[in-house]
């Protein structure tokens, strides 16, 4: 089997989807349900009917392109990833797999090959949790790790419910029909951009993803007392946003306290009320990302912010209320594709490497209902999340290609 990757219609279409963007160019910002989102789901489902694959679409949104295989009946192997992107985006991030995915499933049909099982590309929604807080909303739900009910609870920060969200760019359906049994899929396999810098500074082509970091998240509400920047004399204060800096802080110092350096803590959002230069601040809100390799180091950072919160509302008298957004185990992905991926790697010479995924993918969570495994390409200097994102054509063609190799191993 020959296969060869259109990297110029690869090319072109990812810069297409980089045009559905709330942003100027080269930032991309595509929140999820939001128009740009809405424009970009509809771009890529016009590709999927262009190739052939029957598209279907669940009541969360997550999307899904069918190659069907000589054997129907068999659980098929699934592929994909997303398109919802942060504010102030890059245009690689998510997309690679989507569009990458797809290159991959129609270099296989022009090679001629008649997969056993069904190849199916996924496009799941909201992987960012810009919208309700909440990462990997559409993958949550697919494994039942999310409940229709807490689903629909969601609302975003005006109050907006998922419901209404949904609704509103035409997705509709029962919630309680989005979960998927454990064995609809043989295997799951996430192309997607290191969003880290080992794979360029080393000279390797391609890594091939062993586990993904266990991610957390809080939100932290600090209340603390109004008052006249001027007249509140400073012994009397109880100054919310000077408490929630010692919290931000204290993140910080948890997670170098590990010794680790897979220890990562980040203060993402601090929200100020009133947020006036001349009134003392008499409530914030934090939002907090903490993760690690290995869950309990994970957990003990958040036990030493548990900690450091009570101290500081004590002697500042204020009051810290914590709410846990999600606290999630690591994903251990499925050696037996991880060998896939590196013999597709081998096949086409290209250099590979096992590695850990720091950032969090939907593969974490399809690992709960299949054996999963990513596929990571270089991305310039490690730079994800912000307009100067980049992967080169070349970079992402060797990830479809090999992509492609081991789809067709795995669909046998
Ligand atoms: O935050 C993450 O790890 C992912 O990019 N949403
Ligand atoms: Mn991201
Ligand atoms: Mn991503």
């Amino acid at each position: 089997m020959s296969l060869t990757v259109n990297t110029e219609q690869l090319s072109r279409e990812l810069e297409t989807l980089a045009s559905f963007s709330d942003a100027p160019a080269p930032a991309v910002t595509r929140v999820v349900f939001s128009d740009a989102d809405r424009r970009a789901r509809a771009y890529v489902k016009e590709l999927c009917t262009q190739a052939g694959l029957s598209v279907r679409e669940d009541a969360i949104g997550n999307t899904f392109a069918r190659w069907n295989g000589v054997d129907a009946t068999l659980p098929a192997v699934g592929t994909g990833s997303h398109i919802d992107a942060i504010p102030n985006a890059g245009r690689y991030d998510g997309t690679v797999g989507v569009i990458g995915g797809l290159e991959a499933i129609r270099a296989l049909q022009r090679s001629g090959l008649r997969p056993r099982r069904s190849i199916e590309l996924l496009v799941f929604t909201s992987e960012e949790p810009t919208r309700f807080g909440l990462g990997c909303l559409g993958s949550r739900m697919l494994s039942a790790t999310l409940s229709p009910a807490k689903a629909a609870a969601l609302k975003d920060k005006e109050g907006k419910s998922l419901d209404e969200w949904r609704r509103a760019a035409g997705i509709s359906g029962p919630l309680d029909r989005v979960a998927l049994p454990r064995g609809h899929y043989a295997a799951f396999i996430e192309l997607h951009i290191e969003q880290g810098p080992l794979l360029e500074r080393n000279g390797i082509a391609l890594g091939v993803v062993t586990a993904i970091a266990a991610p957390a998240s809080l939100r932290i509400w600090v209340e603390g007392e109004a008052g006249h920047a001027g007249a509140m004399l400073m012994p009397y204060r109880h100054d919310a946003l000077c408490a929630a800096a010692e919290i931000v802080l204290a993140v910080e110092s948890g997670a170098k306290a590990t010794g680790s350096s897979d220890t990562v803590a980040t203060t993402g959002i601090c929200d100020v009320f009133p947020g006036a230069i001349n009134s003392v601040p008499a409530r914030v809100r934090l939002e907090i990302d903490v993760r690690d390799t290995e869950e309990a180091r994970r957990n003990s950072v958040l036990s030493h912010l548990d900690i450091a919160c009570s101290e500081i509302a004590s002697r500042r008298g204020v009051r810290v209320n914590t709410e846990t957004i999600n606290a999630d185990p690591p994903a251990r992905c499925d050696p037996g594709i991880v060998g896939a991926l590196e013999r597709g790697a081998a096949k086409h010479r290209l250099r590979s490497e096992l590695m850990v995924s720091r950032a969090y993918h939907d593969s974490s969570f399809m690992s709960r209902i299949a054996p999963v495994a990513m596929l990571f390409i270089p991305c310039k200097g490690g730079h994800s999340h912000r307009p100067d994102e980049y992967s080169s054509p070349e970079e992402i063609s060797h990830g479809a290609l090999v992509l492609a190799e081991a789809l067709a191993e795995l669909a046998g």
